[in-house]
């Protein structure tokens, strides 16, 4: 497996793939990897000849207050189970090769960015503010980067994949996203590199994601038609956590991410939370296509 951390070097990696005629799928990671990154791995090697892992914890999609500095950086152990999985290339760049205008004083840093309206303005991107815009600049650098054919993303971030979605579509990227159903623990907690920072406790009352979730398709797959008794169901299974801190539950169309009063046949609808333990933020979700009436 090689690994390679300038962006030179990387292009010129992909320009050799292509000349040979073999098919280059791109997982981007920020490291920390679990059997949730694995699957997306698993799926790349499904899709492409060769396989490129990128491992780059992005500044730019944190906001000041939150765990950039203290965010698992496992390189070694990262690098050691993708080459028992039989990826091709690891492409881990450092901070300045990604953003080589970062500590540039005369105009006070990077100045262009990818940003995706009104998308980013629902779920997640009410509480973090320039998050998407973080990620979308980086993926869309990782894409000029590692310049694949296929890009596969974790469902576990859904609000991201629609982004990221919407993004290639509108910005022309000849490139096909592919999307990967979320991988649980047994007792139902969905993967997550933070999920390596709750208390034991913490850990047992932090199923009432999954538990919420479920009750969320559950409803909705027996009939359910009113958002608000779904985001209901929510809400009491999320209760059952005496630590858990709420930031949001609800219930969104699953193309525009706007929230919906009433459900209907056919729609495609997203079920959604985020939830604090102490200062970790956990997230799940569940895509549940609404039953014909
Ligand atoms: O999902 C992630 O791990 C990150 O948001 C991503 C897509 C690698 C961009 O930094």
């Amino acid at each position: 497996m090689k690994v390679f951390r300038t962006v030179d070097a990387m292009q010129q990696h992909a320009r050799s793939v292509a000349r040979t005629g073999r098919t280059h799928a791109l997982v981007p990671t920020m490291g920390a990897l679990h059997d949730g990154h694995l699957a997306l791995v698993r799926e790349a090697l499904d899709h492409a000849d060769h396989v490129t892992v990128s491992i780059f914890v992005n500044p730019t999609q944190f906001a000041p207050d939150e765990d950039y500095e203290s965010y698992p950086r496992t390189l070694d152990a990262d690098r050691e189970q993708l080459d028992a999985l039989g990826v091709d290339a690891v492409f881990a760049p450092s901070v300045d090769e990604m953003y080589p205008h970062h500590a540039d004083d005369t105009l006070a840093g990077p100045l262009a960015w990818v940003t995706v309206d009104r998308l980013n303005e629902t779920l997640c991107g009410r509480y973090r503010d320039g998050h998407f815009r973080g990620v979308t600049t980086v993926v869309t650098k990782l894409f000029n980067a590692c310049r694949p054919d296929v890009a596969v993303f974790g469902e576990k971030d859904a609000q991201q994949l629609v982004i990221l979605r919407r993004m290639t579509d509108e910005l022309l990227f000849d490139i096909d996203i592919v999307g990967v159903p979320i991988v649980r623990a047994p007792d139902g907690l969905a993967r997550s590199s933070r999920n390596a920072y709750l208390s034991e406790d913490e850990r047992a009352q932090a199923t009432v994601l999954s538990d919420a979730v479920s009750a969320a398709r559950a409803r909705i797959e027996a009939g359910e038609q009113r958002a608000e008794a779904v985001v209901g169901a929510m809400q009491q299974a999320l209760r059952s956590a005496p630590d858990a801190r709420v930031q949001y539950a609800e219930v969104v169309d699953a193309h525009t991410l706007r929230p919906v009063d009433t459900l209907h046949p056919g729609q495609d609808v997203l079920a959604a939370v985020a939830v604090f333990f102490g200062d970790t933020r956990l997230i799940d979700n569940a895509f549940v296509t609404v039953p014909a009436a």
